[in-house]
Formats: structure tokens, sequence, C-alpha cells
């Protein structure tokens, strides 16, 4: 896996949802009140674009009658025939066990952390040639995912 930078933080306000392509991969990136998710943007059903769903909260009921409804804002439903998707875990509410989404890690660095670019086994690597140089700094946290 390696790690793609798709966005600023502030291009994805909490409660909201971005579409980013990531190595021809559609992945939805998802802002629960600054944790970031990713999901791949296909509904494991027939292929609905889970972006263009409600997000919800998951309703359970233990006898006819009742219920609950927690976790808003943690349930993305497919705008097609409505399944849902756990957006932290990717996992289905119609067939846990069978069905899920494909979910990619996603993380938050600061900009001056993506600067230099990295060897193979993630070190920073100095190269031999060096051109002149001027002071940047970037101050901003962007939003990283790990494909
Ligand atoms: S394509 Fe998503 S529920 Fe059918």
């Amino acid at each position: 896996m390696s790690k793609h930078v798709v966005a600023p933080v502030s291009d994805i306000p909490p409660g909201g949802k971005k579409l980013v392509t990531v190595r021809g991969r559609p992945i939805v990136i998802f802002n629960l009140e600054g944790e970031y998710f990713g999901l791949l943007n296909r509904c494991p059903h027939q292929g609905g674009s889970l972006c263009d769903g409600v997000i919800t909260g998951l309703v359970q009921s233990t006898d006819p009658g009742k219920y609950s409804f927690t976790r808003q804002g943690e349930i993305i439903r497919c705008p097609w025939h409505g399944w849902e998707f756990d957006i932290r875990t990717g996992q289905s509410w119609c067939e846990p066990a069978r069905v899920q989404v494909r979910a990619y890690p996603v993380e938050v660095a600061h900009g001056d952390t993506l600067m230099a670019p990295e060897g193979a086994s993630g070190e920073r690597v100095e190269d031999p040639y060096v051109a002149e140089t001027v002071q940047v700094s970037v101050e901003n946290d962007y939003i990283v995912v790990d494909v």
C-alpha cells in the first residue's frame, strides 16, 4: 500500500463526504466529527455510488414496535436499493457476515510532514543533488489515504 494526499481537511467539513480517485479507484472520504474514513465508492450489491447515498444512523429493534436510533451520521445508505453500510468499517447491515464495502485507512497529516519524498521503507530520502531553495512553510492539514 502507498499513501496519497487527496485533499486539505477544509474540503470535508464534519458530517461531509468527498469523492476522490486514487490509483484509478473511486474512494469516498467521510468526516465523522473529525475522524476520517474511506470506502470504495461502489456498493457490493449492484455498484451504486455510495457518495450519492444518504448519511443516516443505525436503527435496531428488539421487539415489534420497539426500536432505537443510534450512531447518527455513521451509516451510509446506498441510493439505489437502500443497503446500509457502517462508514467506520464498510460492514453491511443487510448481510454482515458476507457483504462488506472495501475500506481504506485514512489519516490526517500536517503539510510540513509531506514535503520530502520517502524511500521504499518509509524513511526520508536525501537526494545527492541540491538545487537553490527558498524557505517554504505549509501550515494546513491534509487527508491522506493508504491504497
Ligand atoms: S446497488 Fe447498492 S443497494 Fe443495490
